[in-house]
């Protein structure tokens, strides 16, 4: 049996800041985790090329039942921060677009320099390990594992969201909070495709490939981004944005058109061109494909002269306004991320600790605080990770 200062519970992208930090201030600690390899999430995210900040992270780009919870971490630990430690490890890097940085040659890098922090801080990480129980039985954390008992002083859960089942997500994280008391918010998938069913599913599929500048929404919130249109629905940057405000039952808003006032465009092209059709000066704003699939769904029709006012508001109302009901998600099977999780009125924003039981930490995604699309959710692991790292 192993006795240390700090267990830390999933080797992922909060796991392992949080390991580093400790063991720098000296913390024996160790990382299990039941993958084959570290941080499986980071090695495939933003297309093998890892987004792993954004240059304009801030509170307004997280949601939570609690927006405020995240503000201590966020500020303690901020992007500038993770950039410094990404150039000490001189990984050259880019910005996308929007604040988003990517590493220019792979993902791995990232993992390799977390890696070797953890390895110079003297950090120990123990993949192929499975958790069966944990209890406190005094003082200690005791968690029995697929390689023998250890004791810890601290017990740290970055065991992430249930996101992608297939790479060994797990709800663990939630399991274990409930068993110490903790209440743990809805959890369900998020930046995520939204599903259709009959006329609005087959227009889809029809569209498939499709994609367009737009402007989704949902009440207040709003995103410009891109859509495309897939076999089961919509997807693309602004529909994973929506989704994790998308409330079932409801309907989001699509601007297919952002930045144009189709009927001010229309009434335009009415005097300059009155015998063009209209589907033909709609072909001038939009991909032909598209034109062809809604001119039927919305019957627009007719020459241009012979269309009034009301007919050209119409049009505008569906191009400019599309309302569209999804019928669901595609569920944990694409999720980028978990919404909901252990709530937050029962942690310290300072320190991560349990309100309720010492010694227990919670970091990451398996937190109820969820980033919007674009690098957030990354700087969320660094900086939460980094706060309890501090304190262990
Ligand atoms: P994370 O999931 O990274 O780590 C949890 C670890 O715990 C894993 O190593 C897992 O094996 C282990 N574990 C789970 N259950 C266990 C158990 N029962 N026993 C032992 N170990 C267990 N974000 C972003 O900011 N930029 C991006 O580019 C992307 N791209 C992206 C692409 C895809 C396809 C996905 C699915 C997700 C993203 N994300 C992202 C989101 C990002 O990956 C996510 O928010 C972070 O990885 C969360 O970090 P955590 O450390 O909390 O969990």
């Amino acid at each position: 049996m192993r006795d240390l200062d700090v267990l830390v519970l999933g080797g992922g992208a909060a796991g392992l800041m949080c390991a580093i930090e400790a063991a720098k201030r000296g913390r024996q600690v160790l990382v299990l985790d039941h993958a084959k390899r570290p941080a499986d999430k980071i090695r495939i995210s933003g297309g093998g090329r890892c987004n792993f900040t954004n240059l304009h992270c801030s509170p307004a780009n997280f949601l939570s039942q609690n927006p405020r919870f995240c503000v201590s971490a966020l500020k303690r630990y901020t992007q500038q921060d993770f950039l410094g430690l990404v150039e000490k490890h001189r990984i050259s890097w880019h910005e996308k677009t929007l604040g988003q940085l990517f590493c220019d040659n792979s993902a791995k890098d990232i993992i390799q320099m977390l890696l070797s922090e953890l390895e110079a801080a003297g950090g120990v990480l123990q993949l192929e390990t499975s958790i069966s129980t944990v209890s406190k039985p005094d003082d200690r954390f005791s968690v029995a594992t697929s390689k023998g008992r250890v004791r810890a002083k601290s017990l740290v859960i970055a065991t992430g969201g249930p996101s992608i089942p297939k790479m060994g997500a797990t709800g663990f994280g939630y399991d274990l909070a409930r068993q110490f008391g903790h209440d743990v918010i809805a959890p369900r998938a998020a930046l995520v495709p939204l599903t259709f069913s009959d006329a609005n599913k087959n227009l889809c599929a029809r569209l498939s490939g499709v994609s367009v500048d737009a402007e989704v929404s949902f009440k207040k919130t709003t995103f410009r981004e891109g859509l495309l249109f897939t076999h089961r629905g919509l997807s693309g940057p602004s529909i994973l944005q929506i989704s994790s405000y998308w409330e079932e039952g409801t309907s989001i808003s699509v601007n297919l058109l952002p930045g144009t006032d189709v009927f001010d465009a229309l009434r335009a092209a009415r005097s300059a061109t009155p015998k063009q059709d209209l589907k033909t000066g709609l072909t001038q704003l939009l991909p032909s494909r598209l034109v062809d699939e809604l001119s039927q769904a919305f019957q627009l029709k007719g020459r241009m002269a012979d269309l009034s006012d009301k007919v050209l508001r119409r049009c505008s109302e569906q191009l400019n306004r599309w309302q569209l009901t999804p019928v669901g998600t595609e569920g944990y099977r694409t999720a980028e991320v978990t919404l909901g999780g252990v709530n937050t009125k029962e942690l310290s924003s300072k320190t991560m600790e349990s309100v309720m039981v010492p010694g227990l930490y919670f970091i990451g995604e398996v937190v109820d605080v969820t980033g919007h699309l674009g690098g957030f959710n990354f700087q969320w692991a660094w900086s939460s990770g980094h706060a309890a790292g501090q304190f262990v």
